[in-house]
C-alpha cells in the first residue's frame, strides 16, 4: 500500500521482486493487438457454419471472466501488493485484459449482426453458471484486506487464468485443429499465450507470499483453496453439459478443464486435483499453431516461442 508521507519512485535498475522484470519482458515482447489478425477471412467458413449458437455463447462468456479481469482482478491485486516492479507487471497484465475484451467484439462484430451480439450479451447476464464464477472470483477480488486475503484473491485470480478460461478455449482451438475459423482462433491462441503468462507469474507471486505464512496457515488456505476450485469445477462441468452436450463434446471439454485445473495448480506450487487424461489431440493440433496466418518478425505471432525462465521450471514458458 502507498505511504502517504513519502512517495517513492519505481526504480527498474535493481530488481526488488525476482522474476519482475522477466515478467514485464515477456509481456511486451509477446504484445499485440486484435487488428493484427486478419479474421475477416472466416466470414465465408462462418456463413455455413453449423453450430453458431455455441460459438458466440463460448465468446461471450470468454469476454465476462476478461472483462472483470480487467476492471477488477488486475485492479484489486495490483493495490494491494508492496513491491511496485509487481505493481507494475500487474498493471501492464490489467492493460492486456482490455485488449483481450475487446478482442472477442472484434470478431463478433467482423461476423455477427448487432442484434445477434446483442442477444448474446444479454445470455451472458442470464446465464447461471457464467455469473456464479463471475461472483465467486470477484468476491475474493473484493475483500482484500490483508496478507492472506491478497493470496486467496491470487489463488483465484491464478484459477480464471489457468482453468476457468479453458471450456471456452476449447471450442475455437478444436475448431482451429480441423482447420475451422482458423483466424479467430489464432486470436484465441494469442490470449491463451497471455493468460498462461498471467497465470505463472501471479502463481509466483502468490507462492512468495505463501511461504511466509506459519505452517499451520499454509494447511488451512490450502484446504480453502482445494475446495474454492472444488466448488467452481462442479460449476464448470454443468457449464460444459449445457454448452457442449448438444454437440457431443462435453466428455472432451470436461478432460480439458481437468487438465488446467491441474495446471493452475502447479502455478500456485500446490498437488494436482485430478488424474491425468489425455486431452483431444485435435485441440492441442489447434494451439500448436500450423494454420498461424499472423506474419511478424518477431516473436510476436502465436507460435508460442516463449522465452524460458529456467529459474521457475524448464517448461514455465512452453504453454
Ligand atoms: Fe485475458
Ligand atoms: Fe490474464
Amino acid at each position: 500500500m502507498f505511504n502517504l508521507n513519502t512517495f517513492e519512485a519505481v526504480n527498474w535498475n535493481r530488481p526488488t521482486s525476482e522474476l519482475a522484470d522477466v515478467f514485464w519482458k515477456q509481456q511486451t515482447k509477446q504484445y499485440w493487438l486484435e487488428t493484427e489478425v486478419p479474421v475477416s477471412k472466416d466470414i465465408l467458413k462462418w456463413k455455413s457454419f453449423e453450430h453458431q449458437d455455441v460459438y458466440k455463447k463460448v465468446l461471450g462468456g470468454l469476454t465476462l471472466l476478461d472483462t472483470i479481469q480487467t476492471n477488477i482482478g488486475m485492479n484489486e491485486i495490483s493495490k494491494h501488493l508492496d513491491d511496485l516492479q509487481e505493481k507494475a507487471v500487474l498493471t501492464l497484465f490489467g492493460a492486456m485484459e482490455a485488449i483481450h475484451a475487446r478482442s472477442y467484439s472484434y470478431i463478433f462484430t467482423t461476423l455477427c449482426s448487432n442484434q445477434e451480439i446483442d442477444e448474446v450479451f444479454e445470455w451472458v447476464k442470464e446465464n447461471k453458471q457464467l455469473q456464479f464464477k463471475a461472483k465467486k472470483i470477484s468476491e475474493q477480488y473484493k475483500s482484500i484486506t490483508d496478507k492472506e486475503s491478497l493470496w486467496k484473491a491470487m489463488f483465484s485470480s491464478v484459477l480464471l487464468e489457468s482453468f476457468l478460461f479453458y471450456s471456452g478455449f476449447f471450442y475455437p482451438l478444436y475448431l482451429a485443429g480441423q482447420g475451422l475459423m482458423k483466424n479467430s482462433a489464432e486470436v484465441i491462441s494469442l490470449i491463451l499465450r497471455d493468460e498462461a503468462l498471467h497465470g505463472v507469474s501471479v502463481g509466483y507471486f502468490a507462492q512468495n507470499i505463501f511461504k511466509t505464512f506459519p505452517e499451520e496457515k499454509q494447511t488451512e488456505l490450502k484446504l480453502w483453496g482445494y475446495q474454492f476450485l472444488l466448488e467452481l469445477y462442479e460449476n464448470e462441468m454443468k457449464y460444459t453439459e449445457e454448452i457442449y452436450s448438444d454437440i457431443g463434446l462435453a466428455a472432451e471439454v470436461k478432460k480439458y478443464v481437468r487438465y488446467n485445473a491441474n495446471k493452475a495448480l502447479a502455478n500456485l506450487g500446490l498437488d494436482k486435483m485430478f488424474d491425468d487424461e489425455a486431452i483431444d489431440p485435435i485441440v492441442m493440433n489447434g494451439i500448436r499453431t500450423d494454420s498461424v496466418t499472423h506474419d511478424f518478425f518477431s516473436q510476436k505471432g502465436n507460435s508460442y516461442t516463449i522465452a524460458k525462465v529456467k529459474a521457475i521450471t524448464d517448461n514455465t514458458f512452453k504453454f
